[in-house]
Parts: structure tokens; sequence; C-alpha cells
């Protein structure tokens, strides 16, 4: 834990100043200037807290990125409904060592409006969550990249529970040469495996018994994977079909290298998607699987 609360600041020059502040001083202590950056939407739960305590591992000053990102929202989704909960992730942010909040406006981020340059990701920006998302990925890897070029940290953190965008911000540091290492934080869930998410709050107790099925599928394709991809996926539509509340967007094996599905020809480590409603709630989760290990 820090001694102090982190110091919260809306505009880019101010992080700036601080940051090269931060780096010159611990230059010349015994501290190091490390800059780590955690970018998230707010609305904080235990598993960003998580990314924090990891961040505060692999780097001196932590950098948490507060944004409600209006770039990838579509017109009929929930930018306004969005959880905005400013002072508790702060407070929150300091029992998990945060240095920093970088909590920029809208204008501050975007000055021209929604008319300025993007960042566009390619074929796989358009498959699975893209798909019910048109235009999310891209408007996601822009807000990335900005916040990479404003922080310049040495590493940033990525969920795995969001693979696709996992996915896509690597390609985009790898294609785009930006100087930064891009760290995972594995999925953190709760005791009954239910992966932890800020949408988790709108599920009534039925609906969060039946989000189960979405974690319990991955264990049964993880469980069926030894005999191929369409047993893996039998298995995990069955677990998801059992329940009533539960209504199937996609279940899909991956290759985790282009993040395209694969065939049944398929051998080695692959990465389950699950996508559904639960209500009227969108989860996503996912697993990495082993797929036919003896068969080669
Ligand atoms: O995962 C999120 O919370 C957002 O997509 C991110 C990476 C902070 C960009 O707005």
């Amino acid at each position: 834990m820090t001694e102090h609360a982190p110091r919260v600041m809306h505009g880019i020059e101010e992080l700036r100043g601080f940051l090269a502040a931060e780096r010159a001083e611990r230059r010349t202590g015994t501290r190091g200037g490390r800059v780590v950056l955690v970018p998230t939407m707010g609305a904080l739960h235990a598993g960003h807290l998580e990314h924090v305590r990891r961040a505060r591992k692999l780097g001196d000053i932590v950098v948490v990125s507060i944004f409600v990102n209006p770039l990838q929202f579509g017109p009929t989704e929930d930018l306004d409904r969005y959880p905005r909960t400013l002072d508790a992730d702060v407070a929150a942010l300091r029992e998990a060592g945060a240095h920093a909040v970088f909590a920029p406006s809208a204008t501050e981020m975007y000055p021209d409006g929604e008319t300025g340059t993007r960042v566009t990701g390619g074929p796989v920006t358009r498959l699975f969550e893209g798909a019910s998302r048109p235009g999310h990925f891209d408007g996601m890897l822009t807000v990335v990249a900005k916040l990479l070029v404003i922080v310049a940290p040495d590493v940033a953190t990525f969920g795995r529970k969001d693979a696709q965008q996992l996915f896509l911000v690597r390609r985009m540091v790898r294609d785009l040469n930006l100087p930064v290492r891009i760290e995972p934080i594995e999925i953190v869930r709760e005791a009954d495996g239910l992966a932890l998410s800020s949408r988790n709050r709108y599920l009534s107790a039925e609906e969060r018994t039946q989000a189960l099925a979405l974690s319990g599928a991955l264990r049964a394709a993880s469980d069926a994977a030894a005999g191929g991809v369409t047993a893996a996926l039998e298995a995990a539509r069955g677990e998801l079909n059992a329940r009533a509340l539960v209504e199937l967007d996609y279940f899909t094996v991956v290759d985790p290298g282009t993040f395209l599905p694969v065939g049944d020809g398929y051998r080695g480590e692959a990465l389950a998607l699950v996508a559904a409603r639960v209500g009227s709630t969108r989860l996503i989760d996912n697993a990495t699987i082993t797929v036919a290990p003896g068969e080669h």
C-alpha cells in the first residue's frame, strides 16, 4: 500500500509534468522510475485491483487511467449509463497502492470531437465481440494508442478476460512498433468460477447462478478437448443449453496466434471463447484448452 492517496490528474500536460518530475527525481535517488499503466474505464472491482497489485511488482510508478471512452461505444450502447464512480475508485486505488490516477474528460482526450484520426485494427476487429459491436475495437485501439503515447509507460497491463482486446492491443503494439511491454493479467474469478466483471452487479440471484454456465462450459470444453475441437464445442453447448436464462451469442475455439477459429484437425493449445446474455446482461469468458494432446 502507498502511504498517500494517489495523485489524481485530469489534464494531459499535468500528467506529463508529474511523470517527468517523478522520473527525474527517482533517477537521482534509490527508487526506480519504471512506469506501469493500468488502463480502465473505472467502476473498479476486485479484478482491477488485482491488476494494480500486479502492476506494483512490474514497475515503480503505477498510473491507473480512468476514462469511459466514447469511441468504443456504439450508438445504441449505454455510454451515458456506464457507472462513473471516481471517488470510490480513488479510495480503492489508494488501498491497492496506485501512485497516480489519470482521469481526463472526453474533451481533453478528443478536443475535436469524434472526427479525428483513428487506429484501424484489421479483420479480427469484426469477429466475435466486434460482430455485435461494430467500431468497438477500432475505438478501443485508438484510445489505447493515445494513452500509451500520453503516459509513455514501460509496461501496460491488460486482462486475459477481454481476450480479443488483449490480442488486438498486442498486435497494434507490434505493428506500430510502440515501445511498451504488454503484460497480460490472469482472469480473477469468484470461488464458484464466475469471472469478475463490472457487469456482474446487474445479475439477479437466479441469473448469477445461471451465469455459472459460462465457466462451466469452458471447463466442459477443456475436459472434452482430448477428443478434438468438435467434441469440445459439443460439450460446451450441452452445458450452456441446459440453462433457460442463458442466451448464447457464441462459443468458439480459436488459434491464439491468429484469433481465427480452428477446425477439427487442429492440435495443441487453443483459446475457447464464450459470450452469452444472461437475462439482459451480456457476459464473456474464456480459457486456454489443449486440443487432442495425445494424437500426434
Ligand atoms: O478494457 C477496458 O476497460 C477498456 O477497453 C480500455 C482498455 C480501458 C480502453 O478504453
